[in-house]
C-alpha cells in the first residue's frame, strides 16, 4: 500500500462512445493541495466525481484513503468532503440548517451539530447570516456555505470542483484564504480549475488536462520552467494593421505565438526582446512585458488558450 490518499492507474470514464477521462495516473500524498487545470470539457469533473465515489469508473484502478470506491463508497464518503461544481444547497432551509442537517446525516448528536455549525459559520464568515434563507446570498457566500457544509464531518480529504468560478476577485480571494487555512490544518485538497492564477496560488502540484488526458504534471514553477521562458512580451496591433509574421520575429525571441488579438514573444529577458523587435522595425500599438504563467504552459502544450 502506498502513502497516497488518492492513487489512480489508467483511470477511465466513458459515457457511451465518449471517453471523458482517458486513462490517467494520479498519486496525491497526504497534506498536498493538488490541482486539475484544464479547459471546459477536459474531464476534470468526471475525474473528481469518480474520486468522490458518486460516479463509477469505467476502467483502471482507483484507491481513495486506501480503499476502493466500487467496494467501500460509504466508508470513503464518511471521511471526505465534496464541493460540487454547482452549489446544491437546500433552498428550503436557512444557512445554519443547511449545516445542521448535513451534520445529522453524518451521525452527529444535536449538541455536536450545534457546536459544529457555529464553528463553521464563523470559519465561512456567515455567522451574521445564520438565520437567513439561502437564496438571497451572494455567489461567494453560497460557495462558502457549500465549503462549510463539506467540512461538517472533519474530512481528511476535500474535493473542490471549481471553487471560485463566476465569483468576483474579492470573493475569490476570501475563498483562497479559507482554503489556505485548511491546508495549514493538514487537510489534503483536490481542486479543479480553469483559472491559471488559482492553480498557481493554491496548488503544490497539478496536472494539466486536455481532452481527457494528462498532458503535463508538476509544481506550478516546475511547469513554467519546463514549458515556457522566464518572460513574455505581449504585442498588440491595431485591428487592420499588418502584423509581422513569426519568421520575422524568430530572431528576437525563443518562441513566437500568434493569437487572434496578440503576438507573444517568449524570451528570458522580455525588455531585451522588445528592444530587438523595435530595432527590427516592429511597431505594435501597445506592448507589455510580464512573467510566464501556467496560461503560457497550457498554450505551449495544446496550442490553445485556457479560457476561450
Ligand atoms: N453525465 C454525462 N453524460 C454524458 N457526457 C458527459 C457527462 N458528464 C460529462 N460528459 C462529457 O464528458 C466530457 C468531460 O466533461 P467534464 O464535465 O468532466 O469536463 P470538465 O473538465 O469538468 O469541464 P468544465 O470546465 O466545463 O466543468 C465532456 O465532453 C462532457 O460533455
Ligand atoms: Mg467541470
Amino acid at each position: 500500500m502506498s502513502d497516497a490518499l488518492v492513487q489512480a492507474r489508467g483511470l477511465t470514464k466513458r459515457f457511451g462512445d465518449l471517453a471523458a477521462v482517458r486513462g490517467i495516473d494520479l498519486d496525491v500524498p497526504r497534506g498536498e493541495v493538488f490541482g486539475f487545470l484544464g479547459p471546459n470539457g477536459a474531464g476534470k469533473s468526471s475525474a473528481m466525481r469518480m474520486i468522490a465515489c458518486v460516479s463509477p469508473r469505467s476502467a483502471g484502478s482507483l484507491q481513495v484513503l486506501g480503499m476502493d470506491p466500487d467496494v467501500d463508497g460509504p466508508a470513503i464518503r464518511a471521511r471526505i468532503g465534496v464541493v460540487p461544481q454547482l452549489d446544491n444547497l437546500d433552498v428550503e432551509l436557512t444557512v445554519r440548517q443547511n449545516l445542521e442537517v448535513y451534520g445529522r446525516y453524518f451521525g452527529l448528536s444535536r449538541a455536536q451539530v450545534r457546536a459544529k455549525a457555529a464553528e463553521l459559520l464563523e470559519f465561512a464568515q456567515l455567522t451574521e447570516r445564520a438565520g437567513d434563507a439561502v437564496e438571497p446570498l451572494s455567489g461567494g457566500m453560497k460557495r462558502r456555505l457549500t465549503i462549510a457544509r463539506s467540512l461538517v464531518n472533519e474530512p481528511e480529504l476535500l474535493l473542490l470542483d471549481e471553487p471560485t468560478t463566476g465569483l468576483d476577485p474579492q470573493a475569490r480571494h476570501l475563498l483562497w484564504d479559507r482554503l489556505y487555512r485548511l491546508k495549514q490544518r493538514g487537510v489534503t485538497q483536490l481542486i479543479t480549475t480553469h483559472y491559471m492564477d488559482e492553480a498557481e496560488q493554491l496548488c503544490d502540484r497539478l496536472v494539466v488536462m486536455d481532452g481527457g488526458l494528462i498532458v503535463a504534471e508538476g509544481s506550478p514553477s516546475d511547469l513554467i520552467e519546463r514549458y515556457s521562458t522566464r518572460e513574455v512580451v505581449e504585442l498588440r496591433f491595431a485591428p487592420d494593421a499588418p502584423r509581422p509574421d513569426a519568421d520575422e520575429l524568430a530572431a528576437v525571441a525563443d518562441r513566437v505565438e500568434q493569437l487572434p488579438d496578440r503576438t507573444l514573444l517568449y524570451a528570458a529577458d522580455g525588455e531585451a526582446a522588445l528592444r530587438a523587435a523595435h530595432l527590427a522595425g516592429v511597431r505594435p500599438q501597445g506592448s507589455l512585458v510580464r512573467r510566464s504563467s501556467l496560461e503560457d504552459v497550457f498554450l505551449r502544450l495544446t496550442g490553445r488558450s485556457l479560457v476561450d
